[in-house]
């Protein structure tokens, strides 16, 4: 049963006033959703850091999100960009080259050189947290990340999972991704891992290399809930891409194990019912990208998509993420409690992270 947490004495007279039970939610295991820290904590700290990675675990995080490059020699790093021009320090370091900063026209040694930056609500520090990497802003490679991971399991007493995303559509990129894996100890069904990608094509590719290489990792294809009504009221349910075709979910099923999908994107609703279709072929559905700083916003947003059933949430502030899934009321209690649950999600405050 979910513990039910009241946060103050009004948010408490709100919620016994809906006489609002603890209770399990619809996801496909049955367990809570995962809250997967999008590019690390990366509301508070810089994306893709070591540091922003390891405040998200501090903050409840079950998995941390490296989005994945390749540099000039080779080498897997973490960065949602394929320049380092918006989050780095590249600039006032090094002169352009080809008429810009691609990571893939610089190696990993320059790239060592820089400072990522804060973007956004980020800053520099987070009050009460110090991180245990000697070089917490730099850009990470991927197997840093994973050496966080499992340092960080081991310090916390819980395994953290990891979720790369591969972002160029490149064979090189797949290969890397799953040897970086699989020297790494990953490679089996039960392992806290999901690779996620874009590019259908490249999922197809990571499919069968998986397959070549006795492993069995999740697989994640990204993309948009589409829901298509016929003239007699059927629905069918697809995964639509961004090169504008759509696959439906019985097909994907066939080599996926997860859907990763944009919220709040107009005529791409997450619904309940796309949810139950996709549970129903065995698929979890995850969300992105939950972003929302302001308690009283995001404390709800995340009550309706736990409520449908979600099954995992990339969150860029994964304390909020966290507190919510505390606090989850009961189905149908969000539309009887209307402003009070704003109320409710207000009393919420920011607080340090968890030892
Ligand atoms: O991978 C899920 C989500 O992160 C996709 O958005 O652009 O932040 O990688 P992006
Ligand atoms: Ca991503």
């Amino acid at each position: 049963m979910r513990p039910f947490r009241f946060v103050t004495a009004t948010a408490f007279a709100v919620m016994m006033a809906a006489a609002v039970p603890a209770h399990a939610l619809p996801t496909l295991s049955g367990d809570d959703p995962i809250v997967i820290a999008h590019r690390g904590a990366s509301g508070y700290l810089p994306e893709h850091t070591l540091a922003a990675y390891e405040l998200a675990i501090k903050m409840g995080a079950q998995y941390i999100e490296p989005d994945l490059q390749l540099t000039k020699d080779g080498h897997l790093v973490a960065m949602h960009d394929d320049t380092l021009t918006r989050t780095t320090n590249v600039a006032s370091q090094f002169a352009a080259r080809n008429g810009g900063y691609k990571v893939s026209d610089f190696t990993l040694a320059e790239i060592k050189t820089l400072t990522v930056l804060p973007q956004g609500t980020a800053q520099n520090t987070y009050p009460g947290f110090t991180p245990t990497s000697a070089d917490p802003l730099r850009v990470p490679t991927f197997q840093e990340v994973i050496d966080l991971a499992k340092q960080q399991s081991q310090a916390n007493g819980r395994v953290v999972g990891l979720y790369p995303e591969a972002k160029q559509a490149d064979p090189v990129m797949e290969n890397l991704i799953l040897s970086t894996l699989k020297s790494s100890g990953y490679g089996a069904a039960t392992d806290k891992v999901f690779i996620q990608s874009f590019s259908n094509a490249t999922i197809q590719s990571l499919n069968v290399k998986q397959s070549v290489e006795s492993m069995a990792l999740d697989l994640v294809q990204l993309g948009a809930a589409v829901t298509i009504t016929d003239a007699q009221g059927n629905k069918q349910f697809l995964i639509g891409l961004f090169d504008g075709s759509a696959i439906p979910l019985d097909l994907i099923a066939q080599y996926v194990d997860g859907l990763g999908v944009v919220i709040n994107y107009p005529g791409y609703d997450v619904t309940e019912e796309f949810i139950a279709a996709a549970h129903a072929l065995g698929l979890e559905v995850h969300g992105w990208t939950f972003g929302q700083a302001d308690p009283a916003k995001a404390i709800p947003e995340y009550w309706k998509f736990y409520l449908r059933g979600m099954d995992g949430v990339f969150s860029n502030y994964p304390d909020l993420a966290v507190r919510a899934l505390a606090s989850v009321p009961a189905p149908g209690a969000v539309g009887l409690l209307g402003i009070g649950l704003v109320g409710l999600a207000a009393a919420h405050r920011r607080r340090a992270p968890r030892a």
